[in-house]
């Protein structure tokens, strides 16, 4: 083994090949450890890095389907890449049970995002302000000439708004630039925009320009999704009431709320992830959204009907796109999208706000009846199976011993394998 040192001059200019050979003298990996990172299953090593840097080979996380999706009254199947047992199987069941009520009516507020300059250094802001305001055309032609891909695809700039913030250090200007990004998630788009309009901030107002970079808060760039369940199907009276209940926890309780919206985005993130598009963005996006109120809030939002069934709806930030970044280079990504026949980056965008509602509806109907860990404990059993050394069918033989133990630990998977195998 080699001097263990992170110091490695010239591995970011290796092939991925080398770069592994060097990483595994380096910690001592041993031969199958190096097969196994080695493999880059079903996304070329050349591909992978192309994508980020110091690529040494890829990690798989499971893609799974969900079923049951009807969605703006189309039949869609969703591909969700998950580590999480129970998500998948959870958007399904929610799905299922909303069928017979019309299943998820979807809507996009626009495709539109911010990208913010900031000016500091400026004496007089208010006045700045204005002098930004009233140069909007020329922005818009600095806007609309930095990418007149976007223009010939409809999209481009759409409107300014300029802010005076107070800050430690004194005021500063803010201009947003509203883009219509189209297709496109818009990092790109928006930030090559905010820097080729800085320099002409900073002229004409006297200040210095300093951040250039778009808003995660893509709160002109809103999914909303609806679905109705009626109370008989999902198991009375008493199952909705409970579930009613347990939003009214999340809206009042920010500790309760983070974990509500954690479950929603178990749905929104699988399938930003399968996707290709940056689920950062679409998370930091969705936290800020729900707490733009001040108080951290549900995502959600849950009713009776006057039929007396339950309704529930969700409206987030969802800025995803099918062309640039992963979306067009990840060959799983892209076969995603046509399993799901999404055309439009509006389309993906009201697929997952649909998701994330049945991610809810599932978790709250969980938690308000048997608990969660019921049906988390049929999967985990699986993964617990596999983590003791069971393989092949081994892994369900395990997995309902340990269910019907009700006991899902290591210890008793081994020590059931060991039964299973005869070992005594
Ligand atoms: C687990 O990943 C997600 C839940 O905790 C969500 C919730 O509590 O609403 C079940």
């Amino acid at each position: 083994m080699a001097e263990r040192t992170s110091r490695i001059p010239g591995f970011f200019k290796l092939p991925p090949d080398e770069r592994l050979a060097r990483v595994a003298e380096i910690t001592g990996l041993d031969d199958p450890t190096r097969q196994r990172l080695r493999d880059t299953g079903n996304l070329p090593a050349e591909v992978a890095d192309s994508m980020i840097e110091n690529v040494i080979g890829t990690f798989n996380v499971p893609l799974g389907i969900a079923t049951n999706l009807m969605i703006d009254g189309e039949e869609v199947l969703v591909p969700m890449a998950t580590e999480e047992s129970s998500v998948v199987a959870a958007v399904s069941n929610a799905a299922r049970q909303c069928r017979d009520s019309g299943g998820f009516h979807t809507a996009m507020s626009g495709a539109l995002m911010i990208a913010q300059v900031q000016l500091v250094d400026v004496p007089n802001p208010e006045f700045a302000r204005l002098r930004i305001l009233e140069h909007r055309d020329d922005i818009k032609a600095i806007c609309d000439d930095t990418d007149p891909v976007l223009l010939q695809y409809g999209g481009g700039f759409r409107d300014i708004e300029v802010r005076v913030l107070a800050s430690r250090t004194g005021s500063m200007v803010v201009t947003h630039l509203v883009v219509d990004t189209r297709d496109a998630m818009g990092a790109n788009a928006v930030n090559s925009m905010a820097e080729a309009v800085a320099p002409a901030i900073a002229e004409w107002t006297g200040g210095r320009t300093n951040l250039r970079i778009l808003s995660n808060l893509a709160d002109r760039r809103l999914a909303r999704a609806r679905a109705t369940w009626n109370t008989a199907t999902i198991g009375g009276e008493s199952v909705r009431d409970g579930m009613i209940a347990a939003y009214d926890f999340a809206e009042a309780d920010p500790y309760r709320a983070t974990t509500h919206n954690k479950g929603i985005m178990n749905g929104v993130t699988a399938v930003t992830l399968a996707t290709g598009n940056d689920t950062r963005a679409v998370e930091a996006g969705a936290h800020a959204y729900a707490a733009r109120t001040g108080q951290y809030r549900s995502l959600t939002r849950w009713e009776v009907d006057a039929h007396g069934n339950l309704t529930g709806t969700l409206e987030m930030p969802l800025a995803v796109g099918l062309i640039g970044g992963a979306t067009r280079s990840h060959p799983t990504a892209r076969a995603c999208l046509e399993i799901m026949g999404v055309t439009s980056a509006e389309r993906l965008a009201r697929n997952i706000a649909a998701v994330g509602l049945a991610q809810n509806f599932a978790a709250l109907k969980a938690l308000a009846t048997t608990g969660i860990q019921k049906g988390h404990m049929a999967l985990h059993a699986k993964n617990i199976a596999v983590m003791a050394g069971a393989v092949g069918d081994e892994v369900d033989r395990v997995a309902d011993e340990l269910v019907a133990a009700g006991t899902v630990r290591v210890d008793v998977a081994e020590a059931a394998l060991r039964r299973i195998r005869g070992e005594g």
